[in-house]
């Protein structure tokens, strides 16, 4: 390949002419913003230990009260984007926050489309849309663009969830903002009992909702039963892993990221197709090793960790006795809807 010109061989009297006229030369920039092959991604392979920020995160809980945070987060911050940028990839962020009894978020809603995934505590609750959501270990709740929410907390022990937005993505199209708003009226039942049984849909009728969103919450229980069921099914395949879907259209739940649960039979070692999104994995239950670009992260209970797109990913139980429950997510859905979504051999 041509080694292209830089733009230090240029005179610089051309290059000021240039700059006073807001022009560029594209070939000293041009193997930056095409390399050969494959991207050169800013996201770095990395791990956040739970058990090792979870002291700093209720130390700002007395540092801080919640009228001078808002949201008491701590942003799992990738150090290849730069850590003030706050973005575990390009299109993801990734934010521990914690809400302790008695406090409450108001009711906002905003552009990014956010999903929380519980760590702790119980008694919380967010409401989303006028439902009211309880919060356990392993729930999926998502607050999609545009959608009221506020959180609440009933319960006697500080209560953890891990926020997964597209905020990176919606910021650089310049397309962020919140609004704030009243507090919502509770409108009465839980979506995912109405969705509760696969392969049937309410149609009062013969109608389909027009929700956008019918479904908000989608409790562990139901998608841990779910991985148990599919592998006890089929006790020959080797990905046991669910989507978490929109069940009207059966797409994803969210439109910029995707939501999955994997599990890992005891002592289980997988292979990941190379694919050109980026990729988050939390824990939930028991404990895996994940290798990225050979590069090896041991997930406990509640860690996270990132892999930059286009990577080779290896997933292993390291329990020879218990299965191993992942929490995923990605930016497939962003991929495929752009037509840059490529799985390599
Ligand atoms: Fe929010």
């Amino acid at each position: 390949m041509n080694e292209l010109g830089r733009l230090e061989d240029l005179p610089a009297d051309y290059v000021a002419q240039l700059r006073e006229l807001n022009l560029v030369p594209l070939w000293p920039s041009l193997r930056a913003v095409l390399p050969p092959g494959k991207p050169r991604p800013n996201t770095k392979p990395t791990c956040w230990s739970y058990e090792a920020l979870r002291p700093l995160l209720m130390k700002a809980g007395e540092l801080t009260p919640i009228e001078r945070a808002e949201r008491r987060v701590l942003v799992l911050a990738n150090p290849g984007h730069g850590l003030e940028n706050m973005k575990a990839s390009a299109a993801i962020y990734l934010g521990m926050q914690l809400l302790l009894p008695g406090e409450w978020a108001p009711s906002h809603r905003h552009t990014p489309n956010a999903v929380r995934m519980i760590v702790e505590g119980e008694g919380a609750y967010t409401t989303v849309d006028g439902q009211k959501c309880p919060m356990s270990r392993g729930d999926l709740i998502l607050t999609p663009t545009g959608l009221w929410h506020e959180h609440g907390h009933d319960g006697k022990d500080p209560v953890v969830w891990l926020d997964v937005l597209d905020l990176p993505l919606v910021y650089y199209m310049e397309a962020s903002y919140h609004v704030n708003g009243q507090r919502q009226a509770v409108v009465p039942g839980q979506a995912e009992r109405t969705y509760a049984r696969g392969g049937l849909l309410p149609t009062p009728v013969f109608e389909r909702t027009p929700k956008a969103y019918p479904m908000l919450r989608y409790p562990w229980v139901e998608a841990k039963a779910a991985l148990q069921a599919l592998a006890a099914e089929q006790p020959d395949l080797a990905s046991v892993q669910i989507t978490y879907v929109n069940p009207e259209t059966g797409g994803h739940a969210e439109n910029i990221l995707g939501f999955y649960a994997q599990m890992l039979r005891p002592g289980q070692t997988l292979r990941l197709p190379v694919r050109s999104p980026a990729t988050v994995f939390h824990q939930i239950e028991g404990g895996s090793t994940v290798t990225i670009e050979g590069q090896g992260f041991a997930l406990a209970e509640a860690d996270t960790c990132c892999a930059p797109g286009y990577s080779e990913i290896v997933l292993a139980n390291r329990s020879a006795t218990q299965s191993s429950f992942l929490f995923i997510a990605d930016e497939t859905p962003l991929h495929s809807k752009l037509g840059v979504y490529e799985v390599r051999a």
